[in-house]
Formats: structure tokens, sequence, C-alpha cells
């Protein structure tokens, strides 16, 4: 009897024995333990059914009988969905469209509910008013596991709120050159600053009563959601920082520097791991067995499930390249148990059930990975809590998650520079200045605050959300009298007017998410070092960049400048940055990653020698030096 009879032989068991016990389902009974709900409800599932679990279908291509019919195990949507209606839809809207789905789902022969999830990276950052915290980089610099902690904890209500079970964070990428496009992602180049920052495991999944019986680390409820770290393993290492490239390092090296912060994820209990599109000495991580399963699985023990990243199937090179199909087989002998497929869905569910037929694929290895996927919908308690619960919706924005994010925008701001003379420092800033020039180009553009992944893939620029931007803040805070002059581009006028007591000059990058931000120049954009230098020769001037990274900082500008803030990519709440820069609260930032001098010396961590930055990790100067 081959895998395919004893397996349709089970399942029909498995219907049979269901007639039997209609009145009692163990997979049904949260009482039970999770190991044996996995296990009763692995013996009713069919084939078919199983491989549908393994599945992961975009939001755009999920219809009703597709999810109830081929039993699909998850929803996404990737990036922010680009470009249509939901960029502007309401937390109940996004609930809604969850919703619809799930009820879908449950009316599939087991009910077994999907789990939905989003990249919610940086607050729920793909939902039109969610709070908006910054970004990874702006978090390591803080130096603050519990901050990052409530961090994840407002996240997934808000997340959580719109009917959303998983999220696909935290990034534990360890970036080693910001030449990488997704440096912003990463919250330090130094490993143990990392590893500290993973408490945003425990913040979105919350952490269980001590000693719960099933051993696991964590219990989600209504209020969590289950996190994702990714992406596994190396992708912040790449040779030049290229995007999806390859990082070339001995085992030693890879585990010490790059795999250390999983450990900390997985005794935390986090529930998925997503593989990197990147390779390592030239394998590709999608179809690595060593690393997937002798290493994750096997050594590291994890018992939640690895999921490909987007069309991580897709990309695979030569010599699967050549055909989907053996893709599919390299990918899942190798370890992965969902494909985060997204569209082609149908065509992966035939291949993969010819490989499972042909035994190219063990039956051994569905069920390992249906297990693990199973376990994970249990112990994230999807199954008795499948729907949204509306009672949350009024967390999205709300007032305490953005007093939250603001404190993080405060502790993460880096001083580089305070006065031409240190026994005359520039800052605080006088808040009754008669008048003062806000200048630059993001100083009143709220896109360009919060970066990319937010509302779109790629992030905006604009009033893409509801927050504060630095001009609003700036406002907000100054007296009365003081007369505030918003030019981004002073004309020759205002800078020859003598009235204006000082400058703050906001400049930096526009949006980018992945290969759109691998950049090898590293300038300020939009001409902001000639905008600082033309400014500076009048007036006394604090410059502020927001970026996602260091950039380069011309010599020349540096001296002229008064005083220098990097802001980072703060998100909605610019009072962050006006709370210390007006003297509210003192600088307590330091660099989570080297700043260089010039491109050339790049990479440049801290360790190498000759180490020759222009200022280096661990830099950051206060007020109450
Ligand atoms: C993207 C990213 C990954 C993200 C996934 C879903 O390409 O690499 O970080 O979670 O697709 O949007």
């Amino acid at each position: 009897m081959n895998a395919i009879d004893r397996e349709s032989t089970m399942s029909r068991a498995g219907e049979a024995k269901e007639e039997e016990e209609e009145e009692y389902l163990v997979y049904r009974n949260p009482s039970e333990p999770v190991e044996a709900r996995v296990s009763d409800l692995l013996s009713r599932m069919s084939l078919r059914e199983k491989l549908g679990q393994m599945t992961q279908i975009d939001r755009s291509v999920a219809d009703s009988a597709a999810i109830r019919d081929l039993c699909i195990g998850s929803v996404l949507n990737g990036g922010g969905s680009d470009g249509d209606a939901m960029n502007r839809a309401s937390a109940a809207d996004w609930a809604d469209m969850i919703d619809a789905f799930q009820n879908s789902a449950l009316q599939s022969r087991l009910g077994i509910p999907i789990v939905y999830a989003v990249d919610a990276v940086h607050g729920h950052s793909n939902v039109y008013g969610a709070t908006i915290f910054p970004h990874h980089v702006a978090l390591g610099a803080t130096r603050d596991p519990d901050l990052v902690r409530r961090i994840g904890v407002a996240t997934a209500l808000e997340v959580r709120a719109t009917g959303v079970h998983g999220n696909f964070a935290p990034c534990v990428a360890v970036c080693r050159d910001p030449r990488w496009g997704r440096s912003y992602e990463s919250f330090s180049e130094d490993t143990e600053i990392v590893r500290k920052m993973t408490s945003m495991v425990t913040g979105l999944q919350g952490s269980p009563p001590i000693g719960h019986p099933d051993g696991y680390p964590f219990v989600a409820g209504r209020k969590n959601v289950f996190g994702c770290a990714k992406h596994f393993v190396g992708d912040g290492g790449t040779h030049e920082g290229k995007n999806e490239g390859n990082t070339i390092s001995s085992y030693h090296d890879l585990e010490r520097i790059h795999l250390l912060p999983y450990l900390d994820c997985l005794s935390q209990g986090v529930c998925t791991v997503m593989a990197s599109y990147s390779s390592w000495n030239g394998s590709q991580l999608h179809s690595h067995k060593i690393l997937l399963t002798d290493v994750l699985k096997d050594k590291l023990n994890f018992k939640g499930f690895v999921i490909t990243d987007w069309e991580g199937i897709d990309r695979l090179s030569h010599p699967h390249g050549s055909n989907y199909r053996d893709c599919i087989s390299a990918t899942i002998n190798a370890g992965v148990d969902m494909v985060m497929v997204p569209f082609r869905y149908k065509q992966f569910l035939e291949h993969l059930m010819h490989l499972v037929e042909s035994g190219e694929i063990p039956m051994s290895r569905i069920n390992d990975a249906v297990e693990r996927i199973l376990r994970v919908k249990f112990i994230a308690g999807v199954f008795e809590h499948p729907l949204t619960d509306r009672s949350l919706l009024d967390t999205v924005g709300c007032k305490m998650h953005r007093e939250l994010a603001r404190e993080a925008v405060r502790k993460s701001l880096v001083l580089l520079k305070n006065g031409k003379d240190p026994k005359k420092p520039f800052l605080p800033l006088d808040r009754n200045a008669r008048k003062i020039l806000v200048a630059g180009g993001h100083a009143d553009d709220l896109g360009y605050q919060c970066g990319g992944w937010t509302i779109s893939w790629q992030g905006s620029s604009g009033r893409i959300t509801i927050g504060t931007t630095i001009l609003d803040a700036i406002k907000g805070t100054v007296g009365g009298k003081t007369q505030v002059v918003h030019e981004p581009s002073p004309s020759p006028a205002t800078l020859a007017d003598e009235d204006l007591s000082f400058a703050i000059v906001v400049v930096g990058e526009a949006p980018y998410a992945e290969s759109h931000g691998d950049n090898a120049e590293l300038k300020i954009p939009f001409n902001g070092t000639e905008l600082i230098n033309s400014i500076t020769e009048r007036i006394p001037t604090l410059a502020i960049l927001i970026s996602g990274r260091p950039l380069v900082l011309e010599p020349e500008m540096l001296e002229k400048v008064d005083a220098f803030v990097a802001a980072w990519l703060p998100g909605t709440e610019g009072k962050g940055i006006t709370d210390v820069v007006f003297g509210d609260y003192d600088f307590e930032g330091l660099l989570p990653v080297t700043w260089f001098k010039t491109v050339d010396q790049l990479p440049i961590n801290a360790g190498h020698e000759p180490y020759d930055p222009l200022f280096p990790l661990g830099f950051g100067l206060r007020y109450n030096m």
C-alpha cells in the first residue's frame, strides 16, 4: 500500500471515526493538550486538506470557494497591497474583509480557521489611522528592550483589532552594510543589541502563566498575534549590502553574527520563522535543508512553522529555477512548511499533489509541516477566537499608543553635534524666540517621516495617514509670540532676514522598501547638503536628518551646522522630536550602527581593524554630559 492509499484509508477511517464520536472532537476542545489536538485533527485530514493548509495566498485572489473547498491555510496582504481601496480603508473595513475570509474557512469540512498575516513592522502600518512607531533602526538607538516589548503589545492590539492573527515581525536582521535597502528594518549592526530587541516577540505574542501545561513558552489570546522571526538567516550580511544577495562567511561567523537572535526569538516561543531570499555561500536559504531543518528544527528544536518569503519559491535560481515543480520540491524537502505562493495557488497545489503522489516529497514531510501549522493555530487561539473582537477597534491609533510612539521617538534621537564650541551648546532651542525658520522637504511630510512599509509597500510623500509632522510639532511647541516661517527651500530674501533667531532644517531620504532601497552612494537626497550649507551661511542652524541609515555628511557641512540630530524614521509622532530639541527631555539615543566617513570604507563595523568612522557605534551626545 503506497503513501497515498494509506493516506486515503486513514482519511476514510478519520471520517468513519468522526461519525462514531460526533459528540466529541478532541481537536475542538481547548482544554485538551495542544499536541493531542494536533494529532487528532491531523488524523482526520485528507491529503488535499493537508496541502491546502500549507498554502498562503494574497487577499487579492482569496475567494470564498477557494478558502473553503481547498482548505487554504492562510491569507495575507503583502506590502501595502499597493494602490487599492484598502489604503484608506478603516480598521472596521479590514475586520469585515478578514472576517469574511474566516467565515468561509469555518464552513470547510473540518472547520479549520485561516490565519491572516500582515507586515505590521512598525505598528499596523497598512491601516490608515494606526499608530506608526519608529522603524527598527530607531528602536535600536533606544537600547530599551522593555520599550520595544511595549511597542509589540500595542502593535498586537491594533493588529488584532482588525481581525489579523499574525505579524511578519520582528525582522531580526543584523545589518552589516548600510547600502542594504532594508537597513532600517534591522535594529543594529551589533548582534547583542539585536538580541535584546527580540523582546518584540513577547510583546506581540504575550507570555503565558509560568509552567504552562503544554510547556509552550507562550499562549496567545484575543489581544495577541503570532510573530515571525525573519529573514532566516544572514539577510543583513550580504556582499555589498545587496538585497536578496549572498552572505559569504564561515558557519562560525554566520552563527555568532546572524543566527544568535533567532535563539532569543525561539526561547520566547516565536511561532513562525521566514526564510530569507538571500543565500549563504552561494546556496539559497529557501532550499537550504541544513539550515532550515538540521539547524533550525533539529538542533534548535524550533516547533513552529517555517514560511517562505513572497514568491520565495519562484525566485529560486538554477538548477531548480528552471522548473516551478522542482522549486517546490526543493523548498518543501528543505524544511519549508507554509508557502507564501501568493497568487498561482492552484498551480502550486497541483504540483505539490503530484510531488507527494510520486513520493518525491515524502508523506512524513507533509505531516511534519501540517503538524507545525496546526500547532501554531491552536497555540495562537484562532480556533477559539477566529473572528475579530470589535471591542478592540478603538485601540487603533489611540492616544495611549501615540504617547508610547512619542516616547520611542524621544529615546531614539541621536545628537551628533551640539554647538560649534562645546562650551556653548546650541540646543535646547529657545521656544520663545521671536522668529524662526523651518526649512527642508522633510519638515512637513508625514509620509517621509514614516518611511517605507507605511500604508503602501514603498511608502510615499504627504498626509498618507493621521499623525503629527515635525512642523506641526514645532508650531505646537513654540510660544504664542514666536513667528514660524516655513519655507522648504528658503528664498534669498528670507535668508537675509536678520530677525530670524535660528533655523531648523529637516532633510533626508524619500521612502523605500527592499531592493528599491539598495544604494551605493548614500548621499543626502534632494540636495539636502547644499540646502543646509546655504542656510548656515546666514542663520544659526539645527539640522535634522530623516533617514533609514547613516548617510554621507560632508565635513564642511558638519562644521557649519550648529547642531545635528539623526532622527531615523520616526513615524507619526513628530512631537517626540520637539520634546527633546526644545529641552523638555534630554537626548538618550546611541548610534545602533557605525556612521562611516565615506562609502569607500563600507562595510565598516565595530570590531573591524582599522576602525576609523565619522561616529562610532554607540556614539550619542546629551545635554547633561
Ligand atoms: C516581502 C518581504 C518580507 C515580507 C513579505 C510579505 O517581500 O521580504 O519581509 O514579510 O514579503 O509582505
